[in-house]
């Protein structure tokens, strides 16, 4: 607790800035979504519903931190098993949402604004009913378009073990501390104007020991129960999103599906398949630049390695961006090194800290195809009240099995980042979605 208390208080200044004055009631209309456009929230961000009510931001950080901590335990875990389950039930769920969009679902449709997620397979409303979720639920009652899947349908072959309740696809899951319950079920979901039928998902009836995102959760992972697997025909498993900073006011960011009105120039660099984690979007990351300066990184520390897992994830959870050790330590070192003799400090889990304004140089992944330039919007956290900047990236929890670098969400903001799996590739390029 102690030690994280700069690191709060740096929050409070910077979200407390970005509250001022911003959360008009008028500037929060919720536009409605176009075709094939769905619109981005940042759940910190003065409009967003799910928005802590509480003045005190310190509650939230907190659980920021943790959860964070959680994701990168819950990526490299995955990773470093032996075989993996189709889908990872009550571990996908273990996460504080960053990103929602809003999802009708059921027949007259209810609405939800689910966290977006890259990284999970499935989706999950919390249900009717439902213990230790919170107080925006789903009734399976009130839709006409509802159906339980039975225990011996072809859809509960996905489930690890399905308790099988009077013939209903039910589970009940342990992880940790962590226990989970709930129905696998269909209903219709409707995507900005796109009703999708018959939508497998997961509707939770118990939560204890963590709390699942307040209204569900999205999963655009490429595994069997995702977006992309339900929607082959319609969106082709493609789409694209452009992350707001979570200063922005509005709710400005946007997820496009299918390969319709996607960016037609901009550069890519391959994606990979990873079969330890058949689910995450892997890229080759062969090299940082601090400045024109290629760091001296040994190859081996960021390879991409089938056999145990290690390599780069792209995910859209994970809030700072994490290199393994001597990676992190490279760009830190560098950042260290061009600002000379300049007090340094640190701030909670960042170790990279000076006094505002800082100059320093761009940040660059060297991708395989593509060089991506950070901004420093997507690199440095200021706090306005104590004047300082810190280094927003971090180490990689160690793991002799393989070390994951996971590029997060506040170094993507204010990017396009277009999936267009039936090509392997993956696009980044600027785009001010603020
Ligand atoms: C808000 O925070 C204050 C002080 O931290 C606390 O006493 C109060 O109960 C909180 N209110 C809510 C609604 O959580
Ligand atoms: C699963 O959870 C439900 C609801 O809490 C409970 O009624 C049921 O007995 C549990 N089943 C098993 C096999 O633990
Ligand atoms: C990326 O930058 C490096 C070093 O500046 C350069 O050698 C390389 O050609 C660039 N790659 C691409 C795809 O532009």
């Amino acid at each position: 607790m102690m030690k994280l208390f700069p690191l709060f208080i740096l929050f409070l200044q910077v979200l407390s800035f970005t509250h001022l004055g911003l959360a008009q009631p008028n500037q929060c209309g919720q536009p409605e979504d176009k075709a094939r456009t769905l619109k981005v929230f940042h759940v910190s961000s003065p409009c967003s519903p799910l928005k802590p009510k509480n003045k005190s931001w310190e509650e939230g950080v907190i659980q920021t931190m943790i959860e964070d901590k959680a994701r990168l335990q819950y990526l490299t875990s995955l990773v470093a098993r032996k075989s993996v389950a189709p889908l990872a039930w009550a571990r996908q769920l273990i996460q504080s949402p960053t990103y929602i969009v809003r999802v009708k679902v059921g027949t007259p449709p209810q609405s939800f604004l689910m966290a977006l997620d890259t990284s999970s397979d499935a989706a999950w409303l919390p249900c009717s009913g439902c213990v230790g979720c919170g107080s925006t639920l789903f009734a399976p009652q009130k839709s006409t378009t509802f159906k339980d899947i039975a225990c011996d349908a072809p859809q509960c072959h996905q489930v690890t073990n399905p308790t099988c309740t009077l013939n209903l696809c039910t589970f009940n899951q342990t992880y940790g501390g962590y226990t989970l319950g709930a129905a696998l079920s269909q209903d219709t979901i409707a995507l900005a104007q796109d009703p999708i039928p018959n939508y497998v998902f997961g509707c939770i009836q118990k939560s204890t020991g963590a709390s699942v995102p307040p209204q569900g959760l999205l999963g655009l992972g490429r595994g069997p129960y995702s977006l992309l697997s339900q929607t082959q025909s319609l969106y082709r498993s493609t789409f694209s999103y452009c992350l707001p900073s979570f200063r922005s006011s509005k709710f400005s960011g946007s997820l496009r599906l299918g390969p319709v009105a996607q960016p037609k120039k901009m550069h890519y660099t391959r994606l990979l398949m990873n079969p330890r984690r058949p689910s995450l979007y892997y890229v080759n990351l062969l090299g940082i630049k601090v400045g024109s300066k290629i760091l001296n990184i040994p190859p081996e520390v960021l390879a991409f390695n089938p056999t145990n897992g290690a390599g780069t994830v792209i995910d859209s959870g994970t809030v700072y961006t994490r290199l393994a050790q001597p990676a992190y330590n490279a760009v830190r070192d560098e950042i260290r090194h061009r600002m000379g003799k300049a007090k340094m400090t640190s701030l909670g889990g960042f170790d990279t800290c000076y006094s505002d304004p800082i100059k320093v140089p761009s940040i660059t992944f060297m991708f395989e195809g593509m060089n991506t330039t950070l901004a420093p919007e997507n690199f440095l956290l200021h706090s306005t009240a104590t004047s300082i900047a810190c280094l927003a990236m971090s180490a990689s929890p160690d793991n002799p099995n393989s070390v994951l670098n996971v590029i997060a969400n506040m170094q993507q903001q204010n990017h396009r980042v277009f999936f267009d799996i039936p090509n392997n590739r993956i696009g980044i390029a600027r785009e001010n979605c603020t």
